[in-house]
């Protein structure tokens, strides 16, 4: 038998430490944080983002980075790829209240493309003087392999140091969403679709940089002038007629293209309608301009693979021309899609499903939606 004695000393024992507990880590009681000021450490980020977080982490108490990174010389994956390791590694310091940098100098800086939103992403170096660091890559099957992990396991264990330099190609937010570790801190996410996720981290983080914007404003006032914009993303792959693409995957036959072609004959009417093409292929670009001549606008630059190209000024103009042509094709009333990132991301970010085709290597050309096995994997 307890005595009556022992058990007061107990209970009170109890007390005292949910007293220390509450006042070291204040996590038993739900309530919403005071914002700790930036000096103390403990909270390093803008107060709106912890307007939902009831409890101080311990992760979000140290200052914490995920840096997606694709350096000069790596192998990255073209802008499609990056966009979703961007995505990926924004969830990941997302689910763990660390901070989120961005490194892309290959072929050359992006930010001469893209420029921070709604809170300042650009990596300094010198930011992570003195603290632990290590780079990862997990490109393709790699990715695929950690994404799946990561529908379970703790994100910091996996990446333990103070700054990870993490090179991503997959599509991870389908996967992250699922770990219930997280569940907290991606409540957010839960009633958005994949295309969703992306085009409102999208939305919220990237702004066109002062030159793009301009070349923007021109091309809307001195080509769209006003007329609906039917639009067209044909990735062809493998080319032997240019070298960045020579090694590629071949992802579309040549003769599907006259699909393309009908469905913008619809829209021949200069009065109404612009006809705008972005592709990676010089024939196509070249029968296009041929076929709706007066109706086809354009931004201008050379057609060059991001990743595959050599680390020049023109690929750099290539990589620039990529980044608005996707832009504009956000934008459109009619969007025709191939397989590809560029052409999905886009879609994804203009938001709507009406107006939406999809062409593949072996399917005909067709109306689709987003969760159409033309327009995205069923396996992802
Ligand atoms: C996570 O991202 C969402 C959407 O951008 C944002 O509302 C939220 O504040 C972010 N949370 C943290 C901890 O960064
Ligand atoms: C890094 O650490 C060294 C040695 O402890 C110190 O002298 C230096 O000031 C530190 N640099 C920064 C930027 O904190
Ligand atoms: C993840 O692991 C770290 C280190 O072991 C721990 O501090 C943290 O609380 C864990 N996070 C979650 C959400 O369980
Ligand atoms: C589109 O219309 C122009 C005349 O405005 C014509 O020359 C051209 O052949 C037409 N293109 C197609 C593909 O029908
Ligand atoms: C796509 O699938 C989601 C969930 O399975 C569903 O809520 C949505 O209505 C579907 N959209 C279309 C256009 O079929």
């Amino acid at each position: 038998m307890i005595s009556k004695y022992k058990l007061t000393i107990g209970i009170l024992l109890i007390l005292a430490l949910i007293v220390l507990y509450e006042f070291y880590y204040g996590t038993l009681f739900a309530r919403k944080p005071g914002l700790l000021n930036r000096e103390t450490g403990l909270f390093a980020r803008k107060s709106g983002l912890f307007a939902t977080e009831p409890k101080l982490s311990v992760e979000g108490s140290k200052d914490k980075y995920f840096v997606y990174s694709c350096r000069r010389g790596m192998v990255c994956g073209g802008w499609g790829d990056r966009q979703k390791g961007v995505i990926a590694v924004y969830l990941m310091a997302n689910a763990t209240n660390s901070q989120f940098r961005i490194e892309i100098e290959k072929p050359c800086d992006f930010t001469s493309a893209l420029q921070p939103k709604s809170f300042n992403w650009i990596f300094n170096k010198n930011e992570f003087i003195n603290r632990s660091s290590e780079r990862r890559e997990f490109i393709d099957g790699h990715g695929r392999e950690l994404r799946d992990k990561l529908t379970k396991d703790n994100i910091t264990e996996h990446f333990p140091r103070d700054v990870s330099y993490l090179t991503i190609n997959s599509e991870f937010s389908h996967y992250i969403r699922q770990n219930k570790l997280y569940s907290q801190n991606l409540a957010w996410l839960k009633d958005l679709s994949m295309a969703e996720t992306f085009a409102t981290i999208w939305r919220d983080i990237m702004v066109l940089s002062p030159e793009l914007q301009k070349r923007y404003q021109q091309f809307v006032t001195t080509q769209v002038t006003g007329k609906k914009l039917i639009c067209a993303q044909i990735r062809i792959g493998r080319d032997p007629n240019n070298a960045d693409f020579r090694d590629d995957f071949p992802i579309m036959n040549l003769d599907k293209i006259s699909q393309v072609w009908n469905l913008f004959m619809k829209y021949n009417d200069s009065g109404k309608y612009r006809i705008f093409l972005t592709t990676d292929n010089g024939d196509v670009r070249t029968e296009a301009i041929k076929r709706f001549p007066g109706k086809l606008i354009e931004i201008d630059g050379p057609i060059g693979h991001v990743d595959r190209g050599p680390e020049t000024e023109k690929t750099c103009d290539a990589f620039k021309k990529v980044i608005l042509d996707q832009h504009i094709l956000s934008t459109c009333d009619v969007l025709i899609s191939s397989w590809s990132g560029i052409g999905r991301h886009a879609a994804y970010v203009r938001g709507k499903e009406t107006g939406l085709y999809c062409l593949l290597r072996d399917r005909d050309l067709g109306p689709c939606n987003f969760n159409s096995s033309l327009f995205q994997p069923s396996n992802w």
